[in-house]
């Protein structure tokens, strides 16, 4: 995202000149999937597309907010916010200024203008990324400064309490702390993180099945009670356990039936995926790129069938990467349910690769395949350049 495209949207919405103006990336999770939310471990990279706003502050109580890629504003006052279903681009604006709110922040009142190239419905995060950006834009223009754990912290309270969708701590976390050319190891109860460089030679590579379920976040919601079922079982004989990140494997085979097949079966997803993300580290730490092929394999079919959170057209996406000497790693990304797969590709056989997968997409799938080539990007930033004097 160009910064001076964002400064003139806004003069072009507002006929005014900006006072501030943020950016936060998209992520893609190279492997560490539905863990997040149980304690584990997760392997991000922020991406080179995200969500950009700029904003002056007005008098009043009233904000104005423009959707520059969609052509719609709407104006909303700060006392009794709430959901919009006609204006549903709003809400993540909105839940950053409840999130302040209750934190006691006098937010400023203002205009905004907000754009993003982040491909929608890809499962890239495009909502954690536009609210960090938010965040980021009313502390610049309000003069107040949350540390970037904060930050993270307060973009999924936003999510969580006002949009109304539980995701975990993984998205906004990549969105803040990305570096370029690297992945972020995050644990996700210490929240300590360490960068992991991805192996010389490879370019992460989304390809987006075009295929979104409707029922995407109440299956979501299902995996995360399903799970807590399951720390209440294995916690009754092994007491320490508080979430699955606290279960090893050999913990875990005595308790199968106890868990009954299907909690068993989540569980079990969820206890092996903590392991092949911390593998999967040494494996890019060494350059290891079959042992990152397998993991990541391993990783997908886990989700596959433990899971239960693929879908026909993201197996057959996989099981095409998969096939190609020159690919070293593919998977389903994000949530599952649809959305896209991450794959990665020997920089020269990039193209290749993407005509192999489109067209064996479409003969099987009689879809369209979206590729999409992502270099691990830095985190979130207050933009300064192009800031009229
Ligand atoms: C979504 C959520 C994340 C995480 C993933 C699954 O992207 O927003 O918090 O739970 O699903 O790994």
């Amino acid at each position: 995202m160009n910064h001076e495209t964002v400064f003139a949207a806004f003069r072009s919405a507002s006929g005014n000149d900006a006072e501030a103006a943020a950016y936060a990336p998209g992520r893609v999770n190279l492997i560490g999937e539905h863990t997040d939310y149980n304690d584990g471990f997760v392997l991000p990279a922020a991406v080179d597309r995200g969500v950009a706003l700029a904003a002056r502050r007005v008098a009043g109580d009233t904000f104005r907010l423009h959707a520059v890629d969609l052509g719609q504003s709407c104006d909303f006052a700060r006392a009794g916010l709430e959901r919009d279903p006609e204006r549903p681009w709003a809400d993540y604006f909105k839940g950053v200024v409840w999130a302040l709110s209750r934190r006691g922040i006098d937010v400023p009142t203002c205009e905004a203008c907000v754009s993003g190239d982040i491909p929608q419905g890809a499962g890239l995060s495009s909502s954690a990324a536009y609210e960090v950006a938010t965040t980021l834009l009313l502390g610049a223009l309000g003069g107040f400064e949350l540390s970037s754990l904060e930050t993270a912290k307060l973009a999924r309270e936003a999510e969580n309490g006002f949009v109304g969708v539980a995701c975990g701590i993984m998205d906004p976390m990549a969105s803040v702390f990305g570096q370029q050319g690297r992945a972020l190891w995050l644990d996700c109860r210490s929240l300590a993180r360490q960068t992991v460089k991805l192996p010389p030679g490879l370019k992460i590579v989304v390809v987006n099945s075009g295929v979104r379920h409707s029922l995407a976040s109440s299956e979501y919601n299902q995996r995360r009670a399903e799970c807590d079922e399951g720390v209440r079982t294995l916690a009754s004989s092994v007491p320490e356990v508080r979430a699955l990140r606290d279960v090893t494997p050999e913990q875990l085979e005595p308790c199968s039936a106890a868990l009954g097949v299907t909690v068993g079966k989540r569980c079990r997803h969820v206890v092996s995926e903590n392991a092949r993300v911390e593998q999967t580290v040494s494996a890019m730490r060494s350059g290891d790129v079959t042992q990152l092929k397998s993991l990541m394999a391993e990783s997908h079919r886990s989700l596959r069938d433990d899971y239960e959170v693929s879908c026909l057209e993201l197996d057959v996406l996989v099981e095409l990467a998969l096939a190609l000497p020159f690919c070293h790693g593919a998977r389903l990304t994000g949530a599952g349910f649809g959305g896209s797969t991450v794959n990665l590709v020997e920089v020269e056989a990039v193209e290749a690769f993407s005509r192999s997968i489109t067209d064996g997409y479409s003969e099987r799938c009689h879809r369209a395949a979206e590729i999409h080539v992502f270099e691990p990007s830095a985190g979130a930033r207050v933009l300064t350049d192009g800031l009229p004097a």
